[in-house]
């Protein structure tokens, strides 16, 4: 059986092409077959942090061209490559007969010990099509506000759709390990609060500027730099995943996989509704609360150097994150399939311009909690 696990994330830009191509090459070293799909359909990068130069995708699969073996690039540092492109936007508008065919021809890829999709961020139908077809999903998050919120709605699409399977969350750009876990449970806390999914904490991998040297260099920062900080983390990070495969994995013959996957992106998704009176009014609500004392923090942490700098980042994250689970945030438009044409959900270039964090709203969390809590 073919271990399949889609890496994923909210917001685009938090690693998850770094961790895809460094978790692979950390499977290959421990022995097993790994293949990385490319399911980025905008700009997949795997290409150029192997340093590989593709010829044909996965389009020419689906235009029936290709078989899927002729385009897998073999043994990049270890790791097959299937190129997806364009092609996957193609999948869900093929005929019945295509499908078939095409799952068919996916049926090579039953060879690999694990699968990984290295999808695009945001909330569009193929990311979430992919989500909702593996037993195994692995968010990216980094501890910024925006990566947190944007990572959130992804969940909360994806149980609005009925996926109940335990999301494993890796914190990547860590300031370190002890901050990291801190903003994780601040995360879990807010899932476990208004969402049917558990969340669980895989690892945390710290900033470190070896990974964009390696990036420079086309090459995977495990291999290049395997003393690092970062590249430790991957390892162990890899051995989390050896040790703890996904809820069923075993069970799931792959032929399912792609069955679900057509059924999704075939299907018209749910996402969340916009209470738009509620949203006129929460501002002002919210804004008349008063400010949770200081001793009602989230985490208490002692007396640490790092306790200023970490309590007011963890503040700042229950503000936003309530904000957001309240869904007085905006939805990024690009969450339905009609934006088409519009920049992909969680550009990193579009955050630039426009960034998308909801204004700072002073807020009483408990009594923000006990309100919500009356009218459900
Ligand atoms: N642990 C890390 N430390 C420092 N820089 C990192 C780390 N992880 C990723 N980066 C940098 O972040 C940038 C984005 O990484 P990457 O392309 O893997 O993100 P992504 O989530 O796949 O992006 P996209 O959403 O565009 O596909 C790169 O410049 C990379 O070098
Ligand atoms: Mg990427």
């Amino acid at each position: 059986m073919t271990r399949v696990i889609t890496v994923t994330s909210g917001k685009g830009g938090v690693g998850k092409t770094n961790l895809c191509v460094n978790l692979a090459v950390q499977f290959a070293k421990a022995g097993l077959r790994p293949c990385i799909f490319d399911a980025d359909l905008g700009l997949g990068n795997i290409n150029i942090l192997m340093g590989i130069h593709p010829e044909h995708t996965l389009e020419d699969v689906v235009n029936g061209e290709k078989r899927i073996s002729d385009i897998l690039i073999h043994d990049t540092c270890g790791v097959d490559i299937i190129p997806g492109g364009t092609g996957v936007e193609k999948l869900a508008a093929m005929t019945p007969e295509g499908v078939s065919q095409l799952i068919e021809s996916f049926s090579c890829l039953e060879d690999y010990d694990v699968l990984f999709f290295d999808t695009s961020a945001g909330i569009s139908r193929d990311v979430l099509s992919f989500c909702m077809a593996s037993q195994e999903v692995l968010l990216v998050v980094t501890s910024e506000p925006t990566s947190l919120t944007d990572g959130y709605s992804l969940l909360k699409v994806l149980s609005l759709n009925g996926y109940r399977d335990p999301v494993k969350v890796v914190m990547n750009k860590a300031k370190n390990e002890r901050f990291a876990r801190a903003v994780f449970d601040k995360f879990n806390e807010t899932v476990k609060q208004y969402l049917p999914i558990e969340v669980f904490y895989a690892g945390c991998i710290p900033a470190d500027e070896t990974v964009s040297a390696a990036v420079t260099r086309q090459r995977p920062f495990t291999l290049l730099y395997p003393s690092t900080r970062a590249a430790v983390s991957i390892e162990q990070l890899a051995q989390f995943l050896l040790d703890n495969p996904g809820v069923g994995t075993s069970d799931i013959p792959f032929e399912t996989f792609w069955e679900k996957y057509m059924e999704v992106a075939g299907t018209r998704l749910k996402l969340p509704k916009r209470k738009k009176t509620k949203l006129a009014k929460a501002p002002d609500a919210v804004q008349n609360s008063p400010q949770p004392p200081l001793s009602k923090a989230p985490v208490s942490t002692g007396d640490n150097p790092l306790s200023g700098q970490v309590l007011a980042s963890l503040n700042q994250l229950t503000t936003v994150i309530t904000d957001m689970s309240a869904e007085f945030k905006e939805f990024r438009r690009s969450l339905s399939e009609q934006t088409n044409g519009s920049a992909a959900p969680g550009d990193p270039e579009n955050d630039q311009v426009a960034p998308q964090l909801p204004p700072i709203i002073p807020l009483d969390f408990e009594a923000y909690k006990k309100k919500k809590h009356n009218e459900d």
